[in-house]
């Protein structure tokens, strides 16, 4: 069994600016289509990770089509090198059943290639040759999510899947937030935490 540094259960009745949400749904109508759609101003969300030190580095809308499994790719690309343990808090709507996938490569030097998104951001693509399926959950909503580590969406139903995402930074150190800080500092939301 692998140890789950994929996805954790966060229990709190915050959830994205509805009025955000709202405007970004009825503005996407290419609904054949993913989409990645940047957005700023999200302030009961920034308020929120505020009491843990925490704030919005990034925020995006991803919508994911009925039947679409997306390439394997991490978000973002950090200096370090194509792997990072870096974190998103997720929340999604539409499309029970569909599912993340995480991946690590077989060969400690392969190191996938750059991909520059429809955003205009950069990702890292990987190859399914050259890697192997280590971890997959029907994410709950929300949950943090390590997005550092190769992975996917599969969107294996016939309902439209909508995420709104927000990468993370550690207000402390400048940095985005990395797994191993993460299930430190978001401790008190896990499932159980009393
Ligand atoms: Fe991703």
């Amino acid at each position: 069994m692998t140890e789950n540094i994929y996805h954790m259960p966060l229990e709190t009745d915050v959830s994205p600016d509805p009025e955000i949400m709202a405007r970004i749904r009825n503005e996407w109508s290419r609904l054949d289509q993913r989409g990645i759609i940047p957005y700023q101003g999200d302030r009961l969300v920034a308020d929120w990770l505020g009491r843990f030190d925490l704030g919005i580095a990034y925020s995006e809308a991803f919508y994911t089509p009925p039947g679409m499994t997306l390439g394997i790719h991490t978000d973002g690309r950090d200096q370090s090198g194509p792997y990072s343990n870096r974190c998103k808090i997720n929340w999604i709507y539409g499309a029970p059943g569909s599912r993340m996938v995480w991946y690590e490569p077989t060969s400690s030097d392969y190191m996938g290639k750059d991909h520059v998104t429809k955003a205009g951001t950069v990702s890292r693509v990987f190859e399914m040759e050259m890697i192997s399926k280590v971890f997959e959950i029907e994410p709950r909503s929300p949950s943090l999510l390590n997005v550092g580590r190769p992975h996917t969406v599969v969107n294996d139903t016939p309902h439209q899947r909508w995420c709104f995402s927000y990468t993370i930074r550690d207000l402390r150190s400048g940095h985005i937030l990395q797994w191993p800080e993460a299930i430190i500092r978001l401790s008190p939301l896990f499932p159980h935490a009393g």
